[in-house]
């Protein structure tokens, strides 16, 4: 009973072929939409980058990132031959810090701990530049001295409405923050204002997004002859970026030259970020089971983001204990359960101890899911060991750990395959494998060719999900192939590659961009 029970559910995780095109067709048009109008479902947020690193860019500069796991602060070196040193300090952002009141609360967190790291790491550059500040401020006004400040790229992981390379306001949090009072207001400002208040030697120069820091990264370390087109995150959240042509941003030209900015266009090119998460929120095409409808009503952002709710590593746990649970309840089928009988009475008790965090939203870690999923063992020990240490499910048999393993890999298999629409709706629509009849077709011949290296089509990837999701990859590949405009041939020149930690180089590189420029709108 029980393995048909899990069969049964894994099944309601399938996305077949002909889903993922419809679903497909229906990214393309929205990203047009997406490019001609303001406020549409997928924001296409233009970035004010015109153009990606070519390796060569040099200099010491400072960057944090707040929005993935951890937020980190960092100092690059880039020296100049695709190559780059990093120091780097990440602390996890605290629970009631997400949910403050008050910008204030969150980012004079974040200013502290870019003071800490400057302490620690570059503490004659701190000391030097109090010490002048004070000078200056005893010998009064006239007297000068050079500040040295370091040029800081701010990798901000929420769509920001951005209206200059370091000038943008916030328009939804994602992925559990929610501070009502930061909504709608410039996030480049608000650290600045706490990086002053403590007297720092950081000027915010850049706001990135991690994808298009993720992009800028893959293009500075790996420059082919093609550049890079997509950098894209698979972690808490997900979202890409890629390299669109200026004249498809049409909505640039509509808006007001004051929300506009100033538009570099010497390279016609500039990065957009799609904010893809959000596409499909009316769920014309998107899969919908009861475990995605719950999850979403008990959100803090229903209606929300709904392609990421499928997709990323904040959810993915919470779909999975959803299941499970939905299961444990279902008095027909034995999961984590113990059968007495004795004469007529056959009665069940549950393995699952009463502080379990499976009895609670967000108890099931998205690190469960890889470690089942991948669970190799014999009798699925790791497994069983997992749920016991972690989830207070005592003596899980092997049967158990194989029903959860198999709800768990079709969550994680339906996830990669929704990525991987993604993926090919950006490929095909900004036309990098060549007019249909030069993609060859899906034969078995037309896969074994040389692929040129003119012809590749390079990608950007970070997060946790593709980093540590067994077989992630392969299973966009798998997707991949089935979309008829990529086809067998179109997957093989489609090059994937970890950009880890990409968008801290990235912002890096955005910063240097912004000091060269020597204008970045303040
Ligand atoms: C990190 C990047 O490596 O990956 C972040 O530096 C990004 O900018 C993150 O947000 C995404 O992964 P996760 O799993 O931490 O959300
Ligand atoms: C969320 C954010 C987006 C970010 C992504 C990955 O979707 O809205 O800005 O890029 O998570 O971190």
């Amino acid at each position: 009973a029980l393995a048909a029970a899990a069969e049964r559910v894994a099944a309601e995780f399938e996305y077949p072929a002909e889903q993922i095109n419809r679903a497909v067709h229906e990214f393309i048009r929205e990203m047009d939409e997406g490019l001609e109008t303001q406020g549409a479902t997928m924001s296409q947020i233009p970035t004010y980058v015109t153009a990606v690193p070519n390796g060569t860019e040099k200099g010491l500069y400072m960057a944090v990132d707040l929005g993935g796991t951890n937020f980190r602060v960092c100092s690059i070196q880039l020296h100049g031959n695709s190559t780059f040193s990093l120091t780097q300090s990440k602390v996890k952002i605290p629970h009631d810090i997400m949910t403050a009141k008050t910008s204030h609360e969150l980012f004079s967190f974040l200013a502290k701990q870019i003071e800490a790291f400057l302490k620690t790491h570059h503490e004659e550059h701190y000391t030097s530049h109090v010490e002048k500040r004070r000078r200056q401020s005893y010998m009064g006004k006239a007297y000068h001295e050079e500040l040295e400040v370091f040029s800081l790229g701010f990798t901000f992981s929420f769509p920001v409405q951005q209206s200059g390379i370091n000038k943008g306001t916030l328009i939804r949090w994602t992925k559990g923050f929610d501070i009502q009072e930061t909504i709608g207001k410039d996030v480049c400002a608000l650290l600045q204002k706490e990086i002053d208040a403590l007297h720092l030697p950081v000027r915010v120069a850049a706001l990135v997004n991690d994808t298009v820091g993720t992009l800028m990264a893959r293009s500075y370390t790996s420059p082919g002859k093609t550049g890079t087109l997509l950098g894209a995150i698979f972690g808490t959240g997900t979202n890409g970026a890629y390299v669109e042509k200026l004249s498809r941003i049409t909505k640039l030209s509509k808006m007001a030259s004051k929300d506009a900015g100033d538009v570099d266009d010497s390279t016609g090119e500039m990065i957009v970020n799609t904010e893809w998460g959000s596409f499909d929120n009316h769920l014309s095409v998107l899969p919908v089971t009861p475990y995605d409808r719950s999850l979403d009503a008990e959100s803090n952002n229903p209606g929300i983001q709904m392609f990421e709710k499928r997709v990323s590593g904040m959810f993915l746990g919470e779909i999975l204990r959803r299941a499970i649970m939905d299961l444990v309840r279902d008095q027909s089928v034995p999961l984590f359960s113990d059968e007495h009988s004795n004469q007529n009475d056959v009665h069940s008790t549950t393995n699952i101890h009463d502080d379990s965090s499976l009895y609670k939203q967000w108890g099931l870690d998205t690190s469960f899911l890889s470690i089942a999923s991948g669970d190799n063992s014999v009798g699925l020990k790791a497994t069983r060991q997992t749920l016991d240490n972690e989830y207070g499910v005592s003596a899980a048999s092997a049967e158990d750990a194989e029903a959860v393993r198999l709800i768990a890999s079709a969550i994680g298999k339906r996830a990669a395959r929704l990525s991987a629409v993604a993926i090919a709706a950006v490929v095909i629509s900004t036309g990098k494998l060549g007019a249909p009849k030069d993609i060859a077709t899906t034969t078995t011949h037309a896969g074994d060719a040389e692929i040129n290296e003119d012809d590749i089509v390079d990608i950007g990837v970070d997060g946790s999900l593709v980093e540590f999701y067994p077989n992630f990859e392969e299973y966009i590949r798998e997707a991949l192939r089935e979309v008829p405009e990529i086809g067998v041939r179109g997957e093989r020149r489609i090059r994937i590659g970890i950009a880890k930690d990409g968008s801290g180089v990235g912002a890096a590189l955005i910063a240097l961009v912004a000091d060269r420029v020597g204008k970045g709108p303040t």
